[in-house]
């Protein structure tokens, strides 16, 4: 039993995604969000500038007492992981593309990945791709862009819709039959995903998957906090507060969002 926050990071609002699921399964968690909008996009960042970020976002959420910690973005977790956890004593969950259950379930055995730079260009991205070549043809395109016009709110913009078209339709013209989401930001975008892609092709991400994980992970380390009520979750952003107001709309009185330069 421990009644400390869980910490959960991302580039900014795409992480809420994760933070939504893991407050479903783990309603009595208290969590402390950190959203680094301020140097959103990290998916067009160096490796080294990843890590940089990540070291940065641990320690404010050490600080904060964190009890474990979740990269709640795939660019951070492919790039910075194994860093962070060779070098702080807590447990980290990370998140990566969901290749291995798109490729189990693909009756055409060609799945899209659409993600960043940051994410497609890394080691641990490749490795896993790697290991699926045989069976599967795997169609990755980089999501430039994207995640500013997610952050600004503009998930409907004619704009949006035009930038994925162009994404999606080699792939979709290729013959896929799964679509990987392997960027947290993107499931904002399931509405006009919805509308681009024909009926038959899937979209799959690792949102419940890291939230099962965490549950795992805080259970195997005694770590639950399962008997708190009413737990507080605490958002904390770098940028503008009404942005991430936005994205919680609807989440109930226990939210408390704030402004502050980490
Ligand atoms: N949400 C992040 C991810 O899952 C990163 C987006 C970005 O900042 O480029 O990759």
């Amino acid at each position: 039993m421990d009644k400390h926050p869980i910490g959960i990071f991302d580039s900014g609002v795409g992480g809420l995604s994760i933070w939504k699921e893991i407050n479903a399964l783990l309603p009595h968690e208290p969590t402390v969000y950190l959203a680094d909008s301020k140097n959103a996009p990290y998916g067009e960042k160096s490796k080294d500038e990843i890590i940089q970020l990540c070291i940065k976002n641990t320690e404010f959420l050490i600080k904060k007492g964190c009890k474990l910690i979740v990269v709640a973005c795939n660019t951070a977790t492919t790039n910075a992981i194994d860093y962070l956890r060779a070098h702080y004593h807590l447990p980290f969950i990370g998140i990566e593309p969901a290749i291995k259950p798109a490729a189990l379930r693909s009756k055409s055995k060609k799945i899209g990945v659409l993600a960043t730079k940051g994410t497609l260009s890394s080691l641990l991205f490749h490795n896993t791709a790697e290991n699926h070549a045989e069976e599967i043809r795997i169609y990755e395109q980089v999501g430039t862009g994207l995640v500013p016009l997610i952050e600004s709110g503009r998930m409907d913009a004619p704009e949006t819709r035009a930038l994925l078209e162009k994404y999606l339709d080699p792939m979709i013209a290729a013959g896929i039959d799964y679509l990987v989401l392997g960027c947290t930001h993107y499931p904002y975008l399931l509405p006009v995903l919805k509308k681009i892609l024909p009926e038959h092709v899937r979209i799959i991400d690792s949102g419940e998957a890291v939230a099962r994980q965490t549950k795992a992970i805080l259970i195997k380390n005694d770590l639950l906090a399962d008997t708190v009520e009413n737990p507080i979750h605490r958002f904390i952003t770098n940028a503008d507060v009404k942005i991430l107001q936005g994205f919680l709309a609807g989440y109930g009185p226990s939210l408390e969002v704030a402004y502050f330069d980490f």
